[in-house]
């Protein structure tokens, strides 16, 4: 809607993971060059772990144009509440496996033998599951099992599980201690830092025409720091509508009025928030973490 006035050529703040957009900061380097590293030396199974909205589906998004190009073969479980055939349904779909697809010992037999032939050519193959915090116990347990194909020269069935922090804390229950053990690499994401939060906007804008951006001055920007606490999902819903307000307004850069009005609507609550009251403000007590209240 904003993009013509401010010479856009698509919209910089869309909460789609799109890779197009990934910004590396140096955690993200890191977590995807781990990702990536993983699978290359065929360590079996990694998880990657962040709060909500700080970038796991993005960087998975990343890893995928990764093995399209490296013409790795991969399952993308997206939909993590689902039951155990299920799951071996969907990888069979995913790994598109010539065999009666209603049928586990079918389809493991077929698993089996795209591994062996992938392993043969000098591949690997990949199983990456998102949002894995969600899944069941006897769903877990099938993909520890998926884990035991291995020959000589390592696993071949790379395993990448993402989720929230809960996850991880999951994964010290007793009943998932043998899953637990094969982890041999873990990747955490955490919000950007004060100055990533301003390398992260500006590298949108960048991306959409804008490379000296002029809408954010710096009390702007480290307001939107305070206030999303670092989480991109937060950061992107907080830019959007502060150029849908400037543009509203006619004016080419963003204020902090705006952005109190921004906040309000999308009673957007962060540590220390401080409530406008007559002649100044006031302090309000400390809340854990932003939550956005309206869909995000
Ligand atoms: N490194 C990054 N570069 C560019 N955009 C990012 C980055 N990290 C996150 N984002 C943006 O933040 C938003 C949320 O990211 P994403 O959906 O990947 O988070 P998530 O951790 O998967 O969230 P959830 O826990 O809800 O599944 C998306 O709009 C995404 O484009
Ligand atoms: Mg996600």
């Amino acid at each position: 809607m904003y993009n013509a006035f401010f010479g856009f050529s698509e919209s910089p703040f869309n909460l789609s993971p799109d890779p197009g957009f990934f910004y590396r900061s140096q955690q993200h380097e890191e977590a995807l060059a781990n990702l990536i590293y993983g699978v290359q030396s065929r360590k079996g199974f990694i998880v990657l772990t962040g709060e909500v909205g700080t970038g796991k589906t993005t960087m998975l998004e990343c890893l995928r144009d990764y093995l399209y190009a490296q013409r790795i073969e991969f399952a993308f479980i997206f939909n993590s509440r689902i039951k155990p055939e299920e799951l071996y349904e969907m990888i069979s779909y995913d790994l598109d496996l010539r065999c009666n697809r209603q049928s586990k010992t079918d389809i493991i037999y077929s698993l089996n033998d795209l591994l062996i032939q992938q392993s043969n050519d000098g591949r690997t193959t990949v199983l990456i599951v998102d949002e894995a915090h969600n899944l069941e116990w006897d769903v877990l347990e099938e993909i520890r099992m998926l884990g035991n194909f291995e020959n000589r020269s390592g696993k071949l069935l790379q395993v990448i599980l993402a989720g929230q922090p809960e996850f991880d804390r999951k994964l010290d229950a007793p009943n998932l201690r043998q899953l637990k053990q094969r982890v041999v690499l873990r990747c955490m994401l955490k919000p950007f830092n004060q100055f990533e939060t301003g390398e992260y906007i500006h590298s949108r804008l960048a991306k959409v025409g804008m490379p000296e951006q002029t809408v954010f001055p710096p009390d702007v920007l480290a307001e939107v720091h305070t206030r999303s606490q670092g989480i991109p999902r937060v950061i992107n819903a907080l830019c959007d509508n502060l150029l849908l307000t400037a543009f509203a307004l006619e004016s080419p850069v963003t204020t902090i009025e705006m952005l109190d009005e921004v906040c309000n609507d999308m009673r957007l609550e962060w540590p220390g928030r401080r409530l406008r009251v007559r002649g100044g403000f006031q302090e309000e007590t400390l809340r854990p973490s932003p939550q956005l209240s309206r869909g995000d």
